[in-house]
């Protein structure tokens, strides 16, 4: 085991776009990173670019014996988990709910539904198991909160981030365990390279700022929430989107 004397987090879809900039953000505030995600060289690719002492796992976070293997990992070489950002995620296909096929429609909650709450799961599970009083941000959206055409499998995915958030809150605020969500609006990472690119100025017109996020703005939102500075925030979803709720 390796004691680094500083806090250390796990980063689910660590590789790209919105957990590569949580991972990067936190490696730069101090924290010891694990980068997770699908693909071996990504992640170790990941893990090299932070630098020393950072580590990368390969993980399919829609299977429940992988992600309680990685976080028994992330225990085992590390002793603890003080911190979590529960980020891989999918898009689906831009379909009218009574086109979906049931595959698709599966494909997506697994990875953002069942994938956040087995994250969930072992996080809390190894974070009891050693008394660390930790910090979880599970990455929801905007479309935790509000509808949008043509996405209904990814819109309630996202709703059920919010609502497990919310519960698991509740639940392990006694052990000081604190869990949030945040609502990223249209933020330019890699899962929106195709959509953005034929529709750059209308997704960007629904943000107050007339323009889309960048992945560090929501990174530093999530590093806040997993900060003592935030020690008395449980439960909330944190839009994080430009104004896009707000209207
Ligand atoms: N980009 C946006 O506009 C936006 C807006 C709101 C919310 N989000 C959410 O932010 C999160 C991150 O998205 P992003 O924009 O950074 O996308 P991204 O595609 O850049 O990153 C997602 C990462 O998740 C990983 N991943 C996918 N399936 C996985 C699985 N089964 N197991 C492990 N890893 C898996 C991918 O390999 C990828 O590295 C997602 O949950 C997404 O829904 C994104």
């Amino acid at each position: 085991m390796v004691t680094t004397g500083k806090p250390v987090a796990l980063v689910t879809g660590g590789a790209s776009g919105i957990g590569l900039a949580c991972a990067r953000h936190l490696a730069r505030r101090g924290w010891t990173v694990v980068v997770a995600d699908l693909d071996r060289g990504a992640v170790d690719a990941t893990a090299a670019q932070l630098g020393d002492g950072h580590l990368g796992l390969e993980v399919d976070v829609t299977d429940g014996s992988q992600v309680d293997h990685l976080v028994a990992g992330v225990v085992d070489r590390f002793g603890r988990i003080d911190g979590a950002v529960n980020s891989a995620g999918v898009l689906g296909a831009r379909l009218a709910l009574a086109e979906t096929p049931v595959d698709e429609w599966r494909r997506v909650m697994a990875v953002n539904a069942d994938g956040v709450f087995l994250s969930l799961r072992a996080e809390i599970n190894a974070m009891r198991a050693a008394g660390i009083r930790g910090a979880i941000v599970n990455v929801a959206s905007i479309m935790g909160v509000v509808g949008s055409p043509l996405a209904a499998a990814y819109v309630a995915s996202k709703h059920a981030v919010v609502g497990m958030t919310k519960a698991a809150a509740w639940e392990y605020a006694g052990d000081g365990i604190r869990i949030n969500a945040v609502g990223p609006g249209y933020t330019d990472t890699p899962l929106l390279a195709h959509p953005m690119a034929e529709r750059s100025a209308e997704l960007a017109a629904r943000h107050a700022f007339n323009r889309v996020a960048e992945p560090e703005e929501i990174a530093s939102a999530i590093w806040f929430l997993l900060s003592e500075e935030a020690r008395f925030i449980t439960g909330a979803f944190l839009p994080v989107d430009g104004g896009f709720t707000a209207r």
